[in-house]
């Protein structure tokens, strides 16, 4: 976000007493303008980024994401390749891909797209992707790298990655400082709850994980400067709950029923978060919103994480 729009968004808050917005959709596209810039720079040194999505079946969800990704890749000046493979595919079939891609120099990342048919291991299957290119950051070996805090060497899972930026520019703009901040992350999924805990550990808040055993949720995350709320439940994080001025991260998309009907008369549906929107920004001092939020920077963040491994892969240094 740049400092003059979040300076701007900032005495709105303050005009209207409602959370600054924190758009995702602008920040991913500055992510994607600085990828697709240092692409064009390293062709000069004969260096290109390649991604390989593999897809195994025909979840029209998927297809549909995968799709983006590839498309995403192709706009960023990447060679973009995809391998649909039968929806009976064999597990040594997949792992034979996964071998050919590890083992294929024009590819530096590779992505096999989540929920496999229940027959097939998805922990194989990840751990079967070398680590450096591992862009979805899921290999255990990434996830060790985290959580000893070497976030420069490891490729860290893209959605987490992504509300970190949103965070960093939430803080900037509010001017709150995360070192020592009360951070309470609701949910403890491996990939987005635990990641995002590690990533405020190295930003030097004091985390907190909670989950559904956890015994006073409200009052738990009434003693968040920082609420990272990851648990695919629509509203469950109620406003009353948000301390003044809060910085809140919605990682949920839930798909619900609408309050408008389709010409059918079926209820149309929408995407609402795990935060109870239109209670918490009274309260909060900066919220990313549903959709427009954290949804749009998971693809940036797999376009810099091939950015990063094509750069880690040639000895280059992956910050740029
Ligand atoms: N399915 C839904 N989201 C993701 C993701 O981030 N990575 C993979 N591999 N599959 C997914």
């Amino acid at each position: 976000m740049s400092i003059i729009k979040a300076a701007f968004d900032h005495a709105q808050k303050l005009i209207h007493g409602k959370a600054l917005l924190i758009d995702g959709k602008r920040a991913s596209d500055e992510v994607l303008a600085r990828v697709t810039e240092k692409t064009r720079a390293l062709a000069a040194q004969g260096l290109k980024p390649g991604l390989a999505v593999v897809l195994v079946g025909e979840d029209p969800a998927s297809q549909v994401y995968v799709k983006s990704k590839g498309k995403a890749a192709q706009a960023c000046g990447f060679h973009s390749i995809q391998h649909d493979l039968a929806a009976a595919a064999s597990e040594a079939e997949l792992l034979a891909l996964v071998e050919k891609l590890n083992a294929d120099p024009a590819i530096h990342g590779i992505l096999v797209q989540l929920p496999l048919p229940n027959r097939l291991d998805p922990s194989r299957v990840i751990e079967a992707i070398s680590p450096g290119k591992d862009v979805d950051g899921l290999h255990p070996f990434n996830a060790g790298l985290i959580a000893s805090g070497d976030t420069k060497r490891a490729l860290v899972p893209c959605t987490p990655a992504g509300s970190m930026v949103l965070l960093d520019a939430a803080a900037a703009a509010l001017n709150v400082n995360l070192s020592g901040a009360e951070a309470v992350v609701v949910g403890r999924s491996n990939l987005v709850g635990k990641p995002i805990a590690q990533l405020l550990l190295g930003r030097n808040a004091t985390v907190t994980i909670a989950h559904s055993h956890t015994r006073d949720l409200a009052a738990t995350v009434a003693r968040a400067d920082v609420v990272v709320a990851a648990v695919g439940r629509p509203g469950m994080i109620r406003g009353a709950w948000i301390k003044l001025g809060a910085i809140v991260i919605d990682v949920g998309i839930n798909r619900v029923a609408g309050e408008s009907q389709d010409a059918a008369g079926r209820p149309k549906t929408k995407l609402v978060g795990d935060v109870a929107f239109a209670e918490a920004i009274d309260r909060a001092g900066a919220i990313t919103p549903v959709p427009g939020g954290v949804g749009p920077m998971t693809i940036a963040m797999l376009m810099e994480n091939t950015l990063r491994a094509a750069l880690m892969k040639a000895g280059l240094e992956p910050s740029f």
